[in-house]
């Protein structure tokens, strides 16, 4: 529920799904039906009125996300869950390279380490060379979507969470992006992928959940839909 200039706008109701180990989702629907709510409230940007988000850390026990204590939700925002904005909220002054090697480091990784593997990142996602010790907010949307998803990958989240990934990607990197997702996936990361694109879809996820609908469909369902 979202509170606008006093009035209460119903964002999101009656959502009821489940996302297994290793397994990566699609969620599909029209503007306005609530998509990056949902995946604001897994992130816990938004808080829900009422409901709740089961999560299993790896160490077994079950934290719900609605109601865990703020210290809780830092651990797994740093630990195991990751996400990736449909916008990059940057922070000035501090260059792309920076932000993408303190996921690393946080985790308590070698500094020099988390460097090269940025570096490979940044190589792999096309980024040129000048950019990496440049700021992201005077960026482009597709540089700084690119940013925003190295960040939110390098440090191999349990879930990852990403709002329209490849939304103003040119195809060779859109190619680069789902490749790096499926190699987390193989890995045994979750994956909740909100997008449009029907290209994206079909290679990354492995069922579709439809706002409309409240449910799951298969990708050739949504194929022959589209068709
Ligand atoms: N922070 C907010 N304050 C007020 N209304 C919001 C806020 N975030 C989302 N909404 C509203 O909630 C509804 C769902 O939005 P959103 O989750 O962004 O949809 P989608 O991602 O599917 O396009 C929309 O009507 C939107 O205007
Ligand atoms: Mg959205």
């Amino acid at each position: 529920m979202h509170i606008l200039k006093g009035k209460q706008i119903e964002a999101l109701k009656g959502i009821n799904l489940h996302l297994n180990m290793g397994e990566a989702i699609g969620l599909m629907g029209k503007s306005g039906s609530g998509k990056s709510t949902l995946m604001k409230c897994i992130y816990r940007t938004y808080l829900p009125t009422s409901g709740h988000i089961y999560y299993y850390p790896d160490n077994n026990g079950r934290l719900d996300i609605v109601s865990a204590d703020e210290h809780a939700i830092l651990k797994i925002r740093r630990e195991d869950i990751t996400y990736c904005s449909q916008f990059l909220q940057v922070i000035p002054r501090i260059p792309a390279i920076e932000v993408v090697t303190s996921k690393l480091t946080a985790k308590g990784e070698d500094a020099d380490k988390a460097v090269s593997l940025t570096q490979e990142y940044f190589k792999r996602l096309n980024l040129v060379e000048e950019l990496w010790d440049a700021y992201p907010s005077t960026f482009s949307g597709g540089e700084q979507q690119r940013i925003n998803i190295a960040q939110a990958i390098i440090a191999r989240p349990r879930i990852l969470l990403v709002d329209e990934p490849t939304a103003s990607l040119d195809p060779a990197t859109k190619d680069s992006v789902i490749d790096m997702i499926l190699e987390l996936k193989a890995k045994g990361t979750s994956v909740v992928c909100i997008t449009h694109d029907f290209y994206t879809l079909n290679k990354l996820s492995d069922r579709v959940f439809r706002m409309e609908s409240r449910d799951f469909v298969s990708k050739d369902q949504i194929k022959l839909e589209s068709h």
